[in-house]
């Protein structure tokens, strides 16, 4: 298969629910600090990935230090489920604010494999419920994807995920 190209700099959003593999996907395409995991800004607030009481303040962080380091001419790969049109509008807004395009990376896995993902994890293990629902929003984001205003929409499937290689395309 062709490679997925991304414009360096540009905001990667990744798009998938809990246990669809994002950050693994994730962290064998990408450094470590282009990636901008919202469950690591949890952590750097309240000291641990699953606290959901700091929300709100994680998201700041993520969108602060995507904004600089998009400002800087980086790469930034918002790593969160990204399955709400509120939170993918959030970061289109945020790349046209820096002047950069936005490319969406979906991971459209069969819901049993997610499941299967989450129930493996050795630490936070979400509920089935809230995996089977975000994946009924992913079903619903696949519909309106096209028309929010991505650079591209790469959707990566299981005949897909594993080959998929990423071509950096340095923009003038
Ligand atoms: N996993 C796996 N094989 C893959 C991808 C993921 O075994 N090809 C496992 C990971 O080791 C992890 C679990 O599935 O234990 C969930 O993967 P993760 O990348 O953490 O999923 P995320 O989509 O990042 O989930 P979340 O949104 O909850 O962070
Ligand atoms: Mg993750």
């Amino acid at each position: 298969m062709d490679p997925l190209v991304v414009p360096v700099p540009s905001l990667v959003l990744l798009i998938g629910p809990s246990g669809s593999g994002k950050s693994t996907w994730a962290a064998r395409h990408f450094g470590p600090y282009e990636v901008v995991s919202s469950d690591r800004c949890r952590a750097m607030i309240a000291d641990s990935e699953a606290d959901q009481s700091v929300t709100p303040a994680a998201f700041e962080l993520v969108r602060f230090i995507a904004a600089r380091r998009l400002e800087a001419g980086r790469l930034a790969v918002v790593d969160a489920t990204n399955v709400h049109a509120a939170a993918r509008r959030h970061n289109l807004d945020l790349a046209a604010a820096c002047g950069v395009p936005a490319v969406a990376i979906v991971l459209d896995l069969p819901v049993e494999r997610m499941l299967a993902n989450n129930a493996g994890r050795a630490g936070r293990v979400v509920d089935d419920e809230v995996v089977r629902r975000q994946r009924r929003d992913l079903d619903e984001a696949l519909g309106v994807l096209g028309s929010e205003g991505y650079a591209a929409v790469h959707v990566l499937d299981e005949a897909t995920i594993d080959a998929v290689t990423i071509e950096r395309v340095q923009e003038p």
